[in-house]
C-alpha cells in the first residue's frame, strides 16, 4: 500500500508527541532540518535561559555565581537528566569535556583495570576521532597494546578473546547507521573477561541504548546531536556503578578531587562518578543544554524511541515506493533494530545532491563515498517533514539540478 502525503498528515494528527515539537524553534522559511545527527534543534526556552545566565549570572553575580547559583553542580545535575535517555542509573553519568576527551579518559582507565591484557578491539569503520584517540592513548602507554580493528562490524564478536582488555565500539556506524547489538556485544566482552566501552553518539536520544540493563561498563557520547544540547555542547560520560570506585581517573584535575576547595597538594579522587571530572564546568554551554534536557525530562523516552522508529521506517517506505526516484537506494540496514538515529540513502552524486537539496530547503549531510544522511529526531520532526523531504529529494534528482558545476565543489562537513 502506498503511503501518501495525506497519510502523513494523519500520522501527525495522531502523534502523542506532536506537542513536544512546540518546545523547539521552527524554521520560519519552511526549511526541513534533517541534521539531528549533527546539531539538534534549539529549544524555545534556550535564548531566555542564556540571557538570564549572562545578565543575572555572569554580569550580576560574577564569582559569586559559583556559590550562590548552581553552577558547580551542572555536571552531575545534567548527567542525571541524561541518564534516563540512555537507560543509566542515577549518579552514573556526568556531562563534561568532549566525546573524544571522555573516550580517552575512560579507555585508559579501563585498560588499567585489565593490566595483564594487551589488546583493544574496535572496527575500521569506527568514527575516525575515536580511532585517533585509541592510537593516542596507546602511544601514551608506550604502544603496549595491539589495536585490533575488525574489517566488518558483524564479525566483532569473533575478534574478542582472552587477551582483549577493552572492546571499544561506536554503537552506530556514522556512514551507514548500522547499529550494533549492545547487549550481545557487551555480553561477548564479558565472557572473555574484557570491558565494554561504547560511544553512543549516533544512538542516544533516537534509539534505546539501555546501558544499565545491557550491563555496559563504560560509555560516552555527544550532547549536541539528538539530545539537542546546542553546538559544541558538553559530552556525557557513563561509568557503571560497580566500577566507579575502581576505575582511576586519568585527567586528575581539581573538580575530580575528593575535597576540591581544601586545596590539598596531593590528588585524592572523589568517590563515585565525580572523579571523572577534571576542570571547571562549562556554565554557559550547560545552561543551553539544560533547556533541552528539561524537555527530555517531561517525556516518556520509550514513546520517543517508538516515534523515531516510525519516522525512520517512513523514510525507507517512501524511498522504496519510489518517491525519491529510481536512482536512490537505502544504505542502512532494513531492520529498524539494526539502525541508529539517521537513515542513510545512497546516491552516487552524494555531496552535490546534498548541496542541491539544501537549496531546495532540506538540510541533510553527506559522508563518503555515497551516503546521504537523514538525521531524524523524535522530539520535533513530523511525519509530513519526512514526506516533504523525500519528495524534494526526488525533485532535485529528477530535475538534474545537482549536476551543475557549483554543487560539485561542495565539501562534506
Ligand atoms: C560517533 C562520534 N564519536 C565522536 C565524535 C566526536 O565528538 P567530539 O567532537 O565531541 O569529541 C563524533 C562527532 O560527530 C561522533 O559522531
Amino acid at each position: 500500500m502506498t503511503v501518501t502525503r495525506d497519510d502523513c498528515l494523519a500520522f501527525d494528527a495522531k502523534d502523542p508527541l506532536a506537542a513536544v515539537a512546540a518546545e523547539f524553534e521552527v524554521p520560519k522559511d519552511g526549511t526541513i532540518y534533517l541534521d539531528a545527527n549533527s546539531v539538534g534543534a534549539m529549544p524555545r526556552s534556550a535564548p531566555e535561559r542564556l540571557t538570564r545566565l549572562l545578565l543575572d549570572g555572569w554580569h550580576g553575580l560574577r564569582r559569586r555565581g559559583w556559590s550562590e547559583s548552581d553552577w558547580l553542580s551542572a555536571p552531575r545535575r545534567l548527567g542525571d537528566k541524561v541518564a534516563p535517555v540512555i537507560g543509566a542509573e542515577p549518579g552514573s553519568v556526568v556531562i563534561c569535556d568532549t566525546t573524544s576527551v571522555n573516550l580517552y579518559k575512560l579507555l585508559i582507565g579501563a585498560l588499567r583495570l585489565r593490566p595483564d591484557r594487551r589488546t583493544i578491539v574496535s572496527e575500521r569503520a569506527n568514527f575516525p576521532s575515536d580511532l585517533y584517540v585509541m592510537q593516542g592513548a596507546n602511544a601514551v602507554l608506550d604502544n603496549r597494546y595491539r589495536l585490533k580493528l575488525v574489517e566488518d562490524g558483524k564479525s566483532v564478536a569473533e575478534a574478542v578473546d582472552d587477551d582483549t582488555a577493552v572492546l571499544a565500539l561506536s554503537t552506530v556506524d556514522f556512514r551507514s547507521s548500522f547499529r550494533h547489538d549492545i547487549a550481545a556485544m557487551t555480553r561477548r566482552a564479558h565472557e572473555c573477561g574484557a570491558l565494554a566501552l561504547w560511544d553512543l553518539s549516533h544512538a542516544a536520544g533516537a534509539v534505546p541504548t539501555n546501558v544499565a540493563d545491557n550491563r555496559v561498563d563504560l560509555a560516552v557520547g555527544c550532547g549536541y546531536k539528538y539530545l539537542c544540547g546546542g553546538p559544541g555542547a558538553p559530552a556525557y560520560l557513563y561509568v557503571a556503578p560497580a566500577l566507579q570506585d575502581d576505575i582511576q581517573p586519568v585527567l586528575t584535575g581539581w573538580m575530580g578531587h575528593a575535597a576540591t576547595f581544601e586545596f590539598d597538594i596531593e590528588y585524592r579522587p572523589a568517590p563515585g562518578i565525580d572523579r571523572q571530572l577534571c576542570g571547571t564546568p562549562s556554565v554557559i554551554a550547560s545552561a543551553a543544554m539544560e533547556a533541552a534536557l528539561d524537555v527530555w525530562a517531561k517525556l516518556d523516552v520509550a514513546r520517543a524511541f517508538a516515534k523515531h522508529r516510525a519516522l525512520s521506517e517512513l523514510v525507507v517506505t517512501l524511498v522504496d515506493q519510489g518517491l525519491a526516484g529510481p536512482e536512490v537506494g537505502i544504505g542502512s540496514p532494513s531492520d529498524p533494530d539494526s539502525r541508529g538515529g539517521f537513515v542513510a540513502l545512497r546516491h552516487a552524486g552524494g555531496a552535490a545532491v546534498v548541496a542541491a537539496l539544501g537549496e531546495a530547503g532540506v538540510v541533510a549531510s553527506f559522508r563518503p563515498p555515497d551516503s546521504v544522511r537523514f538525521g531524524l529526531s523524535p522530539l520535533y520532526h513530523r511525519y509530513i517533514d519526512v514526506y516533504d523531504a523525500v519528495e524534494r529529494l526526488g525533485g532535485v534528482l529528477q530535475s538534474g539540478v545537482w549536476k551543475e558545476a557549483r554543487y560539485s565543489r561542495e565539501k562534506a562537513i
